[in-house]
């Protein structure tokens, strides 16, 4: 077994921590109770061992925070931009004749950026690879809890087979060499269609020489989501980042229909690529591509309080965790991917 290497960001992460917030209890994703979400209110406004954690119209039991990795381009050093997953299960009646109930997880994916981060000159793009994976190729293995198990890309794709970096060489070689366009979307169309042509030998004891459905969303430029603020914000009760200063931008919303409760909490890889503009013309030498694998963490932040009254121990704490857990759905596995720009 392979000792995880700490990444430099980790270390910059809990150095950037606000002086007199409690130590997180995740290294690397972090869940509820890194970023303090508040209890779900039951119908009779009694807080519960669940979360409730309300973004603009969103509610999602689960969230997940992980830090972009790497952001050597030069003038992207300053400011950190978070990758933030939002995830709930919803109870939907498949067939109305029967009464039939079925479950779709609802994963909604946020960016989180900082203040004095300015994408003005940048060019973005972000590639979602949307499982849900086979759960026993691309996973943690840190504890036997799904929902506790987190690490970084390289730990969950194999460690020390390269996928990581050969998928952020792809990325940046198509800059120097493959994409000719002005746009952001078009550089991310172009990115889109290159990984789907040819699979990354390097990858394949994950992907099983599939990527799946990938999904690129263009980060900057007109048509580029927007982040939340003003009213959009109202409804508001939560803001699942580290730094509360970020925004937060909706990217790219999944409804995944499925079997498998591994899926819930299955990894995501984002690669997000950026590339200098200056005076409307791409600087392709200088991009600069990272790879970040968010997931939905847990315990609940509710839980804990529950565990401190109930004296604790780890037995009772595993009991409050599986009864969060969503139940085993019989049905016909489908994705359906669509974009939320709202
Ligand atoms: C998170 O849980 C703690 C108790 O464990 C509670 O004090 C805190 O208020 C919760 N955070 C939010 C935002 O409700
Ligand atoms: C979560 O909170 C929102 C409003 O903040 C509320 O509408 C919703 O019913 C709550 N619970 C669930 C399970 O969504
Ligand atoms: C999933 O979330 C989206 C966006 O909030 C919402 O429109 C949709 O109805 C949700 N799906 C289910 C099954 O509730
Ligand atoms: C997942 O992968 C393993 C190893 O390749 C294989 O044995 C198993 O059948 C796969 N499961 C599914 C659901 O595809
Ligand atoms: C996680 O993946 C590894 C292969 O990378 C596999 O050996 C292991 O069984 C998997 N664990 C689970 C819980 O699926
Ligand atoms: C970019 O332009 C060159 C030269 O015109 C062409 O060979 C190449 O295929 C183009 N690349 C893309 C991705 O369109
Ligand atoms: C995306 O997933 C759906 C459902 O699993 C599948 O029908 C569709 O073919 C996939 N699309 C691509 C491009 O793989
Ligand atoms: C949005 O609302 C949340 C919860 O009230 C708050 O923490 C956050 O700072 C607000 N963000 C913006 C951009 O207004
Ligand atoms: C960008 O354009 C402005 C005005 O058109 C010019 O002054 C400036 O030197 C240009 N900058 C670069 C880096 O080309």
């Amino acid at each position: 077994m392979k000792t995880p290497m700490i990444p430099p960001w980790v270390l910059l992460a809990s150095s950037m921590l606000i002086p007199g917030m409690a130590q997180g209890r995740h290294d690397t994703i972090l869940g509820c109770s890194d970023v303090g979400c508040p209890p779900d209110m039951g119908r009779d406004g009694a807080p519960s061992v669940s979360d409730n954690c309300t973004v603009g119209p969103e509610s999602h039991s689960y969230v997940g925070v992980a830090r972009i990795p790497s952001l050597q381009a030069e003038g992207l050093k300053q400011g950190h931009l978070t990758w933030v997953q939002g995830s709930r299960v919803h109870s939907v009646t498949v067939d109305a004749k029967t009464n039939t109930h079925g479950q779709v997880y609802n994963h909604t994916f946020y960016l989180g950026a900082a203040p004095d981060l300015k994408l003005d000159d940048w060019g973005a793009c972000a590639v979602f690879f949307n499982g849900p994976y086979n759960a026993s190729l691309l996973n943690f293995t840190k504890t036997s809890l799904p929902e506790e198990n987190e690490g970084t890309c390289a730990d969950a794709m194999g460690g020390d087979n390269g996928c990581v970096e050969a998928l952020q060489d792809r990325a940046m070689s198509l800059m120097r060499f493959g994409s000719n366009s002005s746009s952001s979307q078009g550089t991310c169309q172009t990115l889109l269609e290159d990984l789907q042509q040819r699979e990354i030998p390097a990858c394949n004891s994950w992907t099983e020489h599939k990527w799946g459905n990938l999904t690129a969303v263009a980060l900057t430029g007109n048509n580029a989501p927007k982040p939340i603020t003003g009213d959009r914000n109202a409804s508001s009760n939560c803001w699942p980042v580290e730094s509360k200063q970020d925004s937060l931008t909706p990217i790219f919303h999944r409804e995944i229909h499925e079997t498998n409760i591994y899926s819930y909490w299955a990894i995501t890889p984002i690669l997000t690529l950026f590339w200098p503009v200056t005076n409307g013309t791409t600087d392709n030498r200088r991009s600069n591509a990272a790879l970040t694998c968010v997931k939905p963490i847990g315990p609940p932040n509710a839980s804990l309080a529950t565990m401190k009254g109930g004296g604790g121990d780890e037995g009772a704490a595993s009991t409050v965790w599986s009864s969060s857990i969503p139940s085993i759905v019989a049905g016909t596995a489908a994705a359906f991917v669509l974009f939320n720009l709202l």
